[in-house]
C-alpha cells in the first residue's frame, strides 16, 4: 500500500499547457475521485501516475518514492481502462494470469491469486470462457481482476464504468467501493460524472483546465464549494447562480430581492456584487403571496420521489425540486421561497465563495 503526492506537477504538449502547478497528496488506503469536465486534464493527471505520459516539471511520487524516471511495469500500479482490453483470444483465466506471467510469478502462487480475485469478484465460473461470450459488466468485471491479481500499491482506474448502461453503472460502482474498502489498496479513480464521484470519493479533487478547483470529502465540497464553477458543477441539477447585488439587508437582483444571510453579515460590503448560490433543494413552492420570488413555471419534470421544476421570474431562470405532492402545472405563476440561511454567496468578479474567504 502507498501514498501518492503530485508536486508542483505540469504537462505541457510542445507551447500547449495542460496542468500547471498540480499538488496532491492522495492517502495510503484512501480512494481519491479525480472529477472534472471533459479536456480537463484527469486522464493526463493519472497516466502520469502510471508513467504512460511524462512530466514536463515537478515530482510525482509513490510511496514517498519519486517514479519520474521509472517505467511503468516498475511503478507497482495497475490501471483499469475504458475500453476493458481483454485478449480476445484467451479464456477469462488465461487474461487474469497474463501480467503474472510476463512477471514470472510461479504457476501455484497464480492459481491462488487468480481464484481469489475470481472468488472476490463472483466470477469462479466464468473462468474458461472467451470475453466474447460474457457480457459487458462481466469484461469489465475481467478488466478489474486483471488490476487485483497484480497486488499493486496502488490502483488507477481511468473512466471505467462510461461503457456500461446505466443500471450495471449503478451496480459496478458499488462493486468497486466494496472492493477498494475491502483490499483497501490506494486508488485514483478518474470520472466526468459527479454523481460517480459522490458517491465512490472517501475525498474529491475537482479539476478545471488542468487546475485543481477544490480537495475535500463529497459532503464537503458539495456543502462548501470553493467557487462557483464547483457550486455548479457538483450537484443535480446543478446550483442556481443569480447576479445580486448587496443592499443593506438585502440582496437585489434583477427580479426579486432576497434577505442577506445573517451568516454573511460582516463579510460583504453594501453595494458589493455577488453571485448568490441557491441549491434547488433549497426552493420551495410557497402557499402565501408574501414568498420572495413570483415565477412562471416554464418545465415540470416529475421523477417519482421529487419534482424538478424549471421557473422563470423576470430575466432569471431557476431550478427548483419540489416535493411531489405541491407540484405546480407548466404555465403557473407560483410563489416560491428561499431558505436564506442555507444560500451561498461568491464574488462577482473572482466566483470564489465569500464564505470561505471570510473565515
Ligand atoms: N498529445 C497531445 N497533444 C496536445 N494536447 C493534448 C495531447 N493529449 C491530450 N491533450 C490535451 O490535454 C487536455 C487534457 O486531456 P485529458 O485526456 O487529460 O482530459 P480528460 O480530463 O481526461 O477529458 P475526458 O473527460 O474527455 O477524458 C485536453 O485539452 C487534450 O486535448
Ligand atoms: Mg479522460
Amino acid at each position: 500500500m502507498s501514498s501518492v503526492t503530485f508536486t508542483e506537477v505540469a504537462k505541457r504538449y510542445g507551447d500547449v499547457s495542460v496542468i500547471e502547478h498540480l499538488n496532491l497528496d492522495v492517502n495510503d488506503h484512501e480512494l481519491m475521485v479525480l472529477v472534472g469536465p471533459s479536456g480537463c486534464g484527469k486522464s493526463t493527471a493519472l497516466r502520469m501516475i502510471a508513467g504512460l505520459e511524462d512530466v514536463s516539471a515537478g515530482t510525482i511520487s509513490i510511496g514517498g518514492r519519486v517514479v519520474n524516471e521509472l517505467a511503468p511495469k516498475d511503478r507497482d500500479i495497475a490501471m483499469v481502462f475504458q475500453s476493458y482490453a481483454l485478449y480476445p483470444h484467451m479464456t477469462v483465466r488465461e487474461n487474469l494470469e497474463f501480467g503474472l506471467r510476463m512477471r514470472k510469478v510461479p504457476a501455484d502462487e497464480r492459481a491462488r491469486r487468480v481464484a481469489s480475485a475470481a472468488e472476490i469478484l463472483g466470477m469462479s465460473q466464468l473462468l474458461e470462457r472467451k470475453p466474447k461470450d460474457l457480457s459487458g459488466g462481466q469484461r469489465q468485471r475481467v478488466a478489474v481482476g486483471r488490476a487485483i491479481v497484480r497486488q499493486p500499491a496502488v490502483f488507477l482506474f481511468d473512466e471505467p464504468l462510461s461503457n456500461l448502461d446505466a443500471k450495471l453503472r449503478v451496480q459496478t460502482r458499488a462493486e468497486i467501493t466494496r472492493l477498494q474498502a475491502t483490499l483497501g489498496t490506494t486508488s485514483v479513480y478518474v470520472t466526468h460524472d459527479q454523481v460517480e464521484a459522490m458517491t465512490m470519493g472517501h475525498r474529491i479533487t475537482v479539476m478545471r483546465d488542468g487546475k485543481i478547483q477544490q480537495v475535500g470529502a463529497p459532503r464537503q465540497v458539495y456543502q462548501s464549494p470553493a467557487n462557483a464553477f464547483v457550486a455548479q458543477f457538483i450537484g443535480t441539477p446543478p446550483m442556481n447562480l443569480i447576479p445580486a447585488t448587496v443592499s443593506g439587508d438585502h440582496l437585489q437582483t434583477s427580479s426579486f430581492t432576497l434577505p442577506l444571510p445573517a451568516k454573511f453579515k460582516g463579510l460583504v460590503a453594501d453595494a458589493q456584487r455577488v453571485l448568490a448560490g441557491i441549491r434547488p433543494e433549497h426552493i420551495h413552492h410557497a402557499a402565501n403571496g408574501d414568498a420572495p420570488i413570483h415565477a412562471n413555471v416554464d418545465v415540470v419534470e416529475p421523477i417519482g420521489h421529487e419534482t424538478i421544476v424549471y421557473a422563470s421570474a423576470g430575466s432569471e431562470h431557476l431550478v427548483a425540486i419540489f416535493d411531489p405532492a405541491s407540484t405546480p402545472r407548466a404555465g403557473e405563476t407560483i410563489a416560491m421561497s428561499v431558505d436564506s440561511e442555507a444560500m451561498h454567496l461568491f464574488d462577482a468578479e473572482t466566483s470564489e465563495s465569500l464564505m470561505r474567504t471570510g473565515r
